[in-house]
């Protein structure tokens, strides 16, 4: 079996990792992929958003089957274009990806089907104004969350705590573009309180399996301050979820998601992830994505004890409802992510990173910005690298995790020290 990977991160180090867990895979690729995979899959050079060049590269090279691992492929098309090769590809198309990559879509999506949502408004540049004065009407609550429609690399959420700053907000993303298109439609949406946690589901377009829960970190800096990232870290299972609550999430979220999108022609294959909030009234869709999660991808897979190679085959196949039930391994996983000192604004680069020998052969590193020079791993990148955990539990999951990171080194760099920690 020739298997490709599409991506760059940890998250794609994760997925070349668990697919080389099977004996089948006899030849792995990762296009591009990064110091970490070199050691592990062939290093591709190409640009994944270069969908017809992956395609015609696959196809050239008898891949069997390609994993794509970023949102902004499988948002532009990449599934499609290894389709009309007829190439196996585990991924949603494009139009199935909008779950992800317009949030207008996804929040009507939900709407229709009656899935617990905020309830939301969307504002365009025909309804500007009257929605500014409608902040200020006297039955307006504070917070709202201001979101983008499309793809913002993460910044495209502003959680507004007064109409000010919600139509401060508004401002910028509809009438001076901020975000270009993806900003000319924005929801104003009902804030929710409770707790966060990422649900996942492998898809084969009609059926799915439950691909475990995870907690992951955004916030930039300790004790959630700072800036928005794609993620400082996480654990997995999400150990505080009740099993009736999560079984509600799949009744009530996951399983209309798959037949709703089945429903309306637009059928979802690939990593479902759902981003919930776990409300007093019950759990909530913050946001859908179409992909798995980084870091959660790094602390669910190596709890994964079925073979990943079968579950990504069955789902391609349309075969998922045939497969036993997914097995998992004891225990718990903890992520944490050597980040540059200056993300999300700025990466780094070419910093020498050094100390492997060092850590322990338990844990894993999954690494992310990072490049071969030579004999030399360096920096390359914002996130360089996520070093896991594993433990019959939370809390020595996380204590290996930090052990093993204090043992890394690279000038410039820092990582939060409170994943996994109590109330988080
Ligand atoms: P998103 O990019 O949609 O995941 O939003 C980023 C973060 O903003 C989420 O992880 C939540 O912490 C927060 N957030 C988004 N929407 C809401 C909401 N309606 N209520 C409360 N928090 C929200
Ligand atoms: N960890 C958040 C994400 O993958 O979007």
């Amino acid at each position: 079996m020739r298997v490709l990977v599409i991506g760059s991160g940890a998250r794609e180090h994760a997925l070349c990792w668990a697919l080389r867990q099977s004996p089948a895979v006899t030849y792995l690729a990762c296009l591009p992929g990064n110091g970490g995979t070199t050691d592990i899959a062939a290093h591709i050079a190409g640009d994944p958003l270069d969908y017809a060049g992956c395609a015609a590269w696959a196809a050239a090279n008898a891949i069997d089957l390609t994993v794509v691992g970023p949102d902004d492929p499988l948002g532009g098309g990449i599934v499609d274009a290894f389709q009309a090769r007829g190439l196996r590809c585990l991924g949603p198309t494009a139009a199935a990806a909008r779950i992800e990559s317009s949030k207008v879509w996804a929040k009507e999506f939900m709407l229709r089907h009656g899935i617990p949502t905020a309830p939301a408004r969307v504002v365009t540049a025909a309804t500007l104004d009257v929605a500014l004065r409608d902040l200020h009407a006297p039955t307006a609550t504070y917070p709202v969350a201001v979101k983008a429609d499309g793809l913002a690399a993460g910044k495209g959420v502003v959680i507004a705590p007064d109409a000010a700053t919600a139509a401060t907000t508004l401002r910028e993303m509809i009438a001076d573009g901020r975000f270009g298109a993806a900003g000319a439609r924005v929801l104003v949406e009902g804030f929710m309180t409770g707790r966060e946690v990422s649900v996942f589901a492998l898809c084969d377009g009609t059926s799915y399996r439950l691909l475990g829960t995870a907690c992951d970190h955004k916030r930039a800096l300790d004790g959630d301050q700072g800036p928005n990232t794609g993620g400082m870290g996480a654990y997995a299972p999400a150990d505080w979820l009740p099993a009736a609550t999560l079984g509600e999430i799949e009744q009530t979220i996951i399983a209309p998601t798959v037949a709703g999108m089945a429903a309306e022609g637009v059928p979802f294959t690939g990593f479902l992830y759902a981003g919930l909030m776990i409300t007093p009234a019950g759990p909530r869709v913050i946001e859908f994505n179409a992909r798995f999660g980084d870091p959660e991808a790094q602390v669910i897979l190596p709890l994964l004890d079925s073979s990943f190679l079968d579950l990504c085959l069955a789902a391609t196949e349309g075969r998922l409802a045939a497969q036993p039930p997914v097995r998992w391994r004891a225990g718990a996983a903890c992520g944490v992510v050597l980040a540059a000192a200056t993300y999300p604004a700025a990466g780094s680069k070419d910093v020498p990173i050094t100390g492997f020998a060092d850590i322990a052969a338990d844990v894993l590193v999954f690494q992310g910005g990072t490049r071969q020079h030579g004999e030399q791993l360096v920096t390359n990148g914002g996130r360089i690298l996520t070093v896991v955990g594993l433990g019959p539990d939370r809390a020595t999951a996380r204590e290996r995790a930090y052990t093993n990171i204090a043992r890394l080194h690279a000038a410039g760099t820092r990582y939060r020290t409170d994943i996994g920690g109590q109330g988080v």
